[in-house]
């Protein structure tokens, strides 16, 4: 069995991130959201792994991930010059796919469940599709499935405006070959793309082995900010090993788990777990409360933020109210002047959102 990522796509609903980098290069609890669904597929046993990638992010996903062997895996890249589709990314990766049965992975969908609890009843079930559903509040939002009582797969519709259910399609798919012959029948959906739903409809309307499964436990797709702060808080609460590496000065009181990576310096700090802290970081003057990931060399000084992600090279400093269910993007700069600042100056990039609260 073979898998199939898809890293591609243009993150629109991260911008202002995504205008520099790959959506799925965010990180989640310091890594990159990718890397977590390259891991669940190694752990399943598929270490044949094809990557999409697009022209514009490609050779950042490619330069960030390698060929594989990190994971103990082989990886492919596999260009799609434009985003055409879900459906589109498995025709481009035909030569690579083969007749091999392959999962898909949306590169931006984290799921708390194995992965390998599929794949085997997948295999042990002969499958042409394994899909899985969880239940959102937003269905409109997704590819949506209609069930019978038996849980079986009626229809699937992407994207409805009156959805018939609230089960929407998980970023998630195991397909037998025959969905390459289902994928030739389709035609470009109203918004342009061959639509991986409307492939797997075909494979229902031609009487094959089509099943869903509904997923217990989270499921985040991360491409917006509200689900990558989730993301970030359910990974710290249930992945994170503290260690600390660098180095923190008496003064600083360190409860909870705590991860500080090497080469970062604190000075009298307050940290309250779950928190990540990369390498490299200096932090002088802080409260750094529960569920915040601050990556590699961000200096943080007079600064005080909970339940927040700061990427790379940003840097913080003056900023005595609390900054909460933020997300600051790399080497971003924050600053305010120690006396009650009597202006605000900014340079901000397009599509950010500053609120004063
Ligand atoms: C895609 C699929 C959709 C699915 C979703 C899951 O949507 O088309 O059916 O429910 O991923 O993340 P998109 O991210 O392209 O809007």
């Amino acid at each position: 069995m073979k898998a199939l990522i898809l890293s591609g796509g243009k993150g629109t609903r991260l911008r202002p991130l995504t205008h520099t980098g790959a959506k799925q290069l965010v990180p989640v609890a310091n890594k990159p959201i990718l890397w977590y669904g390259i891991e669940g597929i190694v752990a399943a046993g598929i270490t044949d792994i094809g990557i999409i990638i697009s022209p514009e992010t490609g050779e950042e996903v490619k330069s960030q991930t390698g060929d594989g062997s990190q994971f103990g895996a082989q990886i492919t890249y596999i260009l799609q010059e434009k985003p055409a589709g879900l459906a589109h990314a498995v025709k481009v990766a035909q030569s690579f796919l083969g007749s091999s049965p392959f999962i898909m992975y949306l590169g931006d969908n984290l799921i708390q469940s194995d992965l390998h609890l599929f794949v085997d009843i997948f295999k042990q079930q002969a499958l042409d599709a394994l899909i899985l559903l969880r239940q959102v509040e937003n269905p409109s939002a997704f590819g949506v499935a209609e069930v019978d009582p038996q849980g079986r797969v009626l229809r699937l519709i992407e994207k409805p405006k009156n959805p018939p259910s609230n089960l929407a399609l998980v970023g998630i798919y195991l397909f037998s070959p025959a969905i390459h012959a289902a994928i030739a029948c389709i035609h470009p959906s109203p918004r342009g793309e061959l639509e991986i739903t409307d492939a797997i409809q075909t494979l229902i309307d031609q009487g094959k082995q089509v099943e869903a499964l509904q997923l217990e436990g989270w499921w985040l797709d991360t491409g917006k900010k509200d689900d990558l702060l989730e993301a970030n808080r359910i990974i710290l609460d249930t992945c994170l090993t503290p260690e600390v590496l660098g180095e923190v000065d008496p003064q600083s009181q360190i409860s909870g788990r705590v991860q500080i990576g090497i080469g970062s310096k604190l000075i009298n700090c307050r940290v309250r777990g779950p928190v990540i802290i990369g390498k490299n970081c200096y932090l002088e003057h802080c409260f750094i409360g529960p569920y915040s990931s601050i990556a590699d060399g961000v200096t943080l000084v007079d600064a005080d933020l909970d339940h927040s992600v700061i990427l790379q090279g940003a840097k913080v400093i003056g900023v005595h109210q609390r900054i909460v269910d933020s997300v600051i993007g790399q080497r971003a700069n924050l600053t305010v002047a120690p006396n009650r600042p009597k202006a605000l100056r900014f340079m901000i990039g397009d599509d950010c959102q500053i609120e004063l609260v």
